[in-house]
């Protein structure tokens, strides 16, 4: 027997029975009082998961969908934009600028570390005339498992006017970040991570200054066009059909997350990452990220030498029906990803790194049964006493 499946990707993430049964209802007319009520609550909600007050769009769109309408809006050809990269979606924000005609200025990092403030204040102060524009950034890169502290660099860049533009498609809701308080600029997010729904819904907010940027923005756009998203939004609409699907679900979702409260849907998550960290250091694996910027969405592990990762995650799903991402790019086969982020439970946690732990002793590495278990089992045990 196969049994429930053990969904441990940096997304798309399990989804609540609540949401599921939300997302079963008949179709409404999307211009009609219903779809208003809808959209005005998970516009409010979204909003609070984003702590901002400013201006907020949905798109029915994937994560990259919101970095291109971000870049379409915000960047204009011609423009100078520092590209800050810590991996793979890191490198696709700055090929999207490129691809638009931005000159884009890469600030490359090493893979499983976090962008250096220092640097990029260094860089920044050498800027004299404001010339850079716009400054993208990763908040969550889950490729890597490493995550940028966005309010230090957003401290690093002073009073430069460039706009600050992060990509918190898989960090939102998982890892801190508050819009307004830190100043930033425009962010995106993506509704197949934290926020426990299907793969479909992008979020963009944007405050006024960017707006105001937007206003004289020389790029042709209709689809991604923040005026028409906001003159619909002001009736009570959205510019194109929207999928009620998925808005019926991110109403449910916003329901949970606001009943379980954002910063206890925080710690939760951090403590997740205690929990697989701690546990695959004690079976003698070597994680991919350092502690001080490892991320708590997603942990990266590199297989233990001799053994691929590819081979894990096969028999991992094929044996216990879990699934565990791969690296990408030059890390395939290198490394493998536990997501941990939206709907994932502690005791799936604890089945996952117990199986994990099988796997790796049919792959030839030495352990002892339970060792990695137990060290989640005592965090979730101190966890449970507080
Ligand atoms: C940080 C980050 N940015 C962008 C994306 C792209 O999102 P999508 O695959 O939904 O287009 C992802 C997807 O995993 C992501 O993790």
């Amino acid at each position: 027997m196969k049994g429930a499946q053990y969904l441990l990707l940096p997304g798309p993430t399990p989804i609540p029975q609540r949401v599921a049964r939300a997302m079963d209802r008949p179709m409404i007319n999307h211009r009609g009082p219903v779809f208003k009520e809808i959209l005005e609550e998970v516009i409010d909600g979204v909003k609070k998961i984003y702590r901002t007050k400013e201006h907020l769009l949905i798109y029915p769109a994937s994560g990259t969908g919101g970095l291109e309408a971000a870049v379409v809006n915000f960047i204009s050809p011609g423009d100078k934009v520092l590209a800050i990269s810590i991996g793979v979606f890191g490198d696709r924000f700055a090929e999207i600028a490129a691809q638009f005609g931005a000159q884009v200025e890469k600030m490359d990092f090493a893979w499983g570390t976090g962008a250096d403030p220092e640097q990029v204040k260094a860089r920044i102060e050498q800027d004299k005339n404001g010339e850079i524009k716009a400054v993208l950034i990763t908040h969550n890169e889950t490729s890597t498992g490493a995550f940028n502290d966005i309010k230090s660099i957003r401290e690093a860049l002073g009073d430069h006017p460039a706009l600050f533009m992060v990509d918190a498609v898989s960090g939102l809701a998982a890892i801190e970040l508050r819009m307004d308080e830190w100043g930033l600029d425009v962010v995106i997010s993506g509704s197949q991570k934290a926020f426990m729904i299907p793969p479909g819904l992008s979020f963009m907010a944007f405050n006024e200054r960017a707006l105001k940027i937007q206003q004289k923005n020389q790029n042709n756009k209709y689809y991604w066009d923040v005026s028409l998203g906001l003159q619909y939004l002001a009736k009570g609409q959205t510019a194109v059909t929207p999928p009620i699907s998925l808005y019926y679900g991110l109403q449910e979702a916003l329901r949970m997350m606001l009943e379980e409260g954002l910063d206890n849907i925080l710690t939760r998550h951090a403590k997740y990452r205690e929990m697989v960290r701690v546990s695959l250091n004690a079976m003698g694996l070597q994680l991919f990220t350092e502690d001080g910027c490892a991320s708590s969405a997603v942990t990266s592990v590199l297989a233990p030498a001799g053994i691929g990762s590819n081979g894990i995650r096969k028999y991992m799903l094929e044996e216990f029906n879990i699934i565990l991402a791969g690296g990408q790019q030059s890390l395939d086969n290198v490394i493998f990803r536990l997501g941990h982020l939206g709907y994932v439970r502690e005791l799936d946690l604890i089945s996952v790194l117990a199986a994990l732990e099988i796997t790796l002793l049919k792959f030839g590495h030495s352990l002892e049964l339970g060792v990695g278990v137990k060290k989640a089992q005592e965090i979730l045990q101190n966890a449970k006493a507080d």
